[in-house]
């Protein structure tokens, strides 16, 4: 089939996340439609190649098409594609559960499919683990403002991110807010004034991603985890953008050395080839789940291919490949050649503040500089940057008027170069 016949059966069929279906279906622009990969590379219909500068929406770690987890895949397709774990057990789903309780320090290990549902397992959790535990006023939720945790109803309530959530507000339960600008005393303020009503407090550790890379300071998540230790209330760490690498270490907690009680990770966990999630728990949160049968303590969730055999081969052949390949060890250089590399960036006429944490990166585009004038949403700065990047070979999705980079853990040094290049070559387009 042609990419003209391919993009015309998109538009009268698929329905894009995200997408204003009518710019979508404006015929002045034609989207790109992926066919194939070869390592950081995409490729489109037409044979024209793309750097993968978000890693397909921050999942891909290793790269397209790496052999030892394409292997792992297949290996575990001529054994079966799908059991489930209600009622069941499977040998993939055991090896994942043990590597990540090794990896995390948090021993018990729930599937599901995405960040939202590893997200909104995390808020069920830590609720009923107070009712079943006879705290039945602990039913409230503390988080951040601008925080992003998904899109399911739960993960909407404790989401800030007016653009995406306001519409959805008469479905959602009231999250109490703390703002990172108060410090960690803002959380401190919120507990106190609610004394034994809190479950949890959840946070993006380090950095909020979709907020648009915004980053706390050094000190804020291990402060976060003493003020809720201290007045007894579960940490939630939404590690769905910055776990498996992200920010230079598997988690983003480890920068802390701060263990959560509960922990959400998907995106990257299967190296960005399946859906799979997980949610973590410590030992004490899932022991408020034990009892009698009839004692209902059970926790009454799941999805039906939770756990699913060849996500979890995927996820496993991804964390062999990160030992394998020492790929932690060999980011270092690459973080800070990035760091390097946005340097001259930082004094572009449109570029505001440049926020890096590892190999995530928000670019902050700005009308005039000084005194910073901001782009209006409407103006779609990010997006015209990003259309213009495509043109000159990468694929990047920005956050309003933020431009986005979040390359494959695996990218090399050269195409690490091209990739800050394309932007630099992108940008005169907000004067055109
Ligand atoms: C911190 C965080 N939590 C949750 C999610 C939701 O993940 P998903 O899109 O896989 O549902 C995201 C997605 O960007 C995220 O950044």
């Amino acid at each position: 089939m042609k990419t003209r016949d391919w993009i015309a059966l998109d538009r009268a069929h698929v329905w894009h996340p995200f997408t204003q279906m009518q710019d979508w279906c404006a015929p002045d622009d034609d989207p790109l439609v992926i066919e194939r990969a070869e390592g950081c590379t995409l490729i489109d219909s037409d044979g024209r190649r793309y750097i993968d500068g978000v890693s397909s929406l921050w999942v891909n770690v290793h790269g397209h098409r790496r052999r030892e987890i394409d292997d792992a895949i297949r290996a575990q397709l001529d054994r079966v594609a799908h059991t489930t774990l209600l009622g069941l057990a499977s040998p993939p789903s055991i090896a994942l559960a043990e590597r990540l309780s090794r990896l995390t320090g948090l021993p018990r290990v729930f599937y599901s499919d995405s960040g939202s549902t590893a997200v909104e397992v995390a808020l069920k959790i830590a609720f009923q683990h107070w009712q079943n535990r006879g705290e039945r006023q602990r039913t409230k939720f503390v988080a951040l403002t601008d925080a992003y945790h998904g899109d399911t109803v739960g993960a909407v309530s404790v989401g800030g991110i007016d653009l995406f959530h306001e519409i959805f507000d008469p479905l959602l339960f009231n999250a109490l807010r703390v703002s990172v600008s108060e410090g960690v005393a803002g959380f401190a303020r919120v507990l106190d004034a609610h004394p034994g009503e809190v479950a949890a407090v959840i946070v993006e550790p380090l950095v909020q991603g979709a907020a648009g890379m915004l980053m706390q300071p050094p000190g804020y998540l291990a402060a976060v985890r003493e003020v809720t230790k201290e007045r007894g209330v579960l940490l939630i760490a939404d590690e769905v953008a910055t776990g498996v690498g992200r920010t230079g270490k598997m988690f983003a907690c480890e920068h802390e050395r701060v263990r959560p009680d509960l922990m959400a990770v998907a995106k990257g966990l299967t190296g960005g080839y399946l859906p799979l999630a997980a949610t973590l728990a410590t030992d004490e949160v899932y022991a408020a789940f034990l009892g009698e049968y009839a004692a209902k303590r059970t926790f009454f969730h799941g999805h039906t291919y939770t756990g699913n055999p060849l996500s979890c081969a995927a996820a496993l052949a991804n964390l062999d490949l990160f030992e394998s390949e020492r790929t932690l060890d060999a980011l270092q250089p690459k973080i800070a050649r990035l760091r390097e590399l946005l340097a001259p960036l930082a004094t572009h006429p449109h570029v505001g503040t440049i926020r890096q944490c590892g190999f995530m990166v928000g670019i902050e585009l700005v009308r005039v500089r000084n005194p910073v004038v901001p782009y209006d949403w409407e103006d779609r700065a990010g997006a015209r940057v990003c259309r213009r990047a495509r043109d000159l070979g990468a694929v990047l999705r920005p956050l309003g008027s933020v431009v986005v980079l979040m390359p494959p853990l695996a990218i090399s040094r050269d195409d690490l170069d091209r990739l800050v290049a394309i932007v630099h070559g992108a940008l005169p387009v907000l004067d055109e």
